[in-house]
């Protein structure tokens, strides 16, 4: 059967931590595993803005001996119209999985539904699996482990990030802290299946409003933009909401000792994170943007069994 990475919850707690140890083995050895060689071809697509996601990838598929296909979606024929459906068949003919960044998660579904290939979700407006991987390598690599440890999210709650912290965290067992404020709490469907993960794992949901309250004991604390991709001009007054939530040296006293900082980049330094603390030693943010090319490389070679 043909596998995705549409959300986080498609691996299994297994599966997860299958894919992360083939993560810290390619981050060890970068250049020993090529098992895209042949050559095959990974086709990625993009609707939206991207840096670090591009790079890993078209890196990442080349160091394990493929051919990375960089597309400006925008640019091509589905940028005009051109359905789905008809370009999931058109690309299982060419090449052997689609990653796409794109808007609502019901395209990235449908892209799915029509593909014969593996599709990876490389950012929607729902979930950024991809990134939520190499969250989980980072921090245990940082801690030793992820079950039983404690992460607060600060920002939008009902963001891909959010979601995918919830879903992803709950399948690695650690408690997920969700801080947003009013109007911004995340979808209803997302914390139902997160607890259902995190009751099969030993991890939690916990939806706190106050900003100190949820760091307080937190190992990691993450945030990410107040404004995602698409909602720059939604009208919604995010400034004074958002404000309290800044992740900045005073709110991070309130972490465990010892405690991690990330964030997936772009930073907006100054909103949801202080310079002091991006630039400070808790923040893990550089090994979290490189091991995107670790754990990509290592999903793309689990999903097409190579
Ligand atoms: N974190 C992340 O996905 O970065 P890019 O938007 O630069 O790909
Ligand atoms: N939530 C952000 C993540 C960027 C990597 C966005 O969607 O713009």
């Amino acid at each position: 059967m043909v596998r995705h990475l549409l959300r986080d919850d498609d691996l299994t707690p297994d599966e997860q931590s299958a894919v992360l140890d083939l993560a810290d083995a390619m981050k060890a050895e970068p250049f020993a595993r090529r098992p895209l060689e042949g050559p095959r071809s990974v086709a990625v697509l993009f609707d939206k803005a991207s840096t670090r996601t591009r790079i890993s990838f078209e890196v990442g598929i080349s160091q394990l001996g493929g051919t990375p296909l960089i597309v400006d979606a925008r640019a091509s024929q589905l940028g005009r119209g051109e359905t789905i459906a008809d370009t999931a068949r058109v690309l299982s003919r060419y090449v052997d999985a689609i990653v796409w960044r794109t808007g609502a998660q019901s395209r990235i579904q449908e892209m799915a539904s029509g593909s014969s290939v593996p599709v990876v979700n490389a950012l929607t407006d729902g979930f950024h699996p991809c990134q939520v991987l190499a969250d989980l390598q980072t921090i245990r690599e940082r801690f030793g482990k992820l079950a039983g440890l404690t992460l607060t999210y600060l920002g939008d709650g009902a963001n891909n990030m959010a979601h995918s912290l919830l879903l992803g965290g709950a399948t690695a067992g650690l408690t997920v802290r969700i801080c947003a404020p009013e109007g911004f709490t995340p979808d209803q469907d997302v914390v139902r299946d997160a607890k259902s993960r995190a009751s099969d794992t030993g991890g939690g949901v916990e939806l706190i409003a106050d900003p100190h309250a949820a760091v307080e004991g937190a190992d990691v604390v993450v945030t990410d933009t107040w404004v995602s991709m698409g909602q720059e001009d939604d009208g919604l007054d995010r400034a004074a909401p958002f404000r309290p939530l800044q992740v900045n040296a005073g709110l991070l006293a309130r972490a465990a000792e010892g405690a991690i900082v990330l964030h997936c980049l772009p930073a907006h330094r100054g909103h949801e994170i202080t310079d002091e603390v991006l630039d400070g030693p808790a923040s893990a943010v550089w090994d979290e943007a490189e091991n995107r090319l670790h754990a990509q490389k290592a999903l793309l070679a689990w999903l097409l069994r190579a």
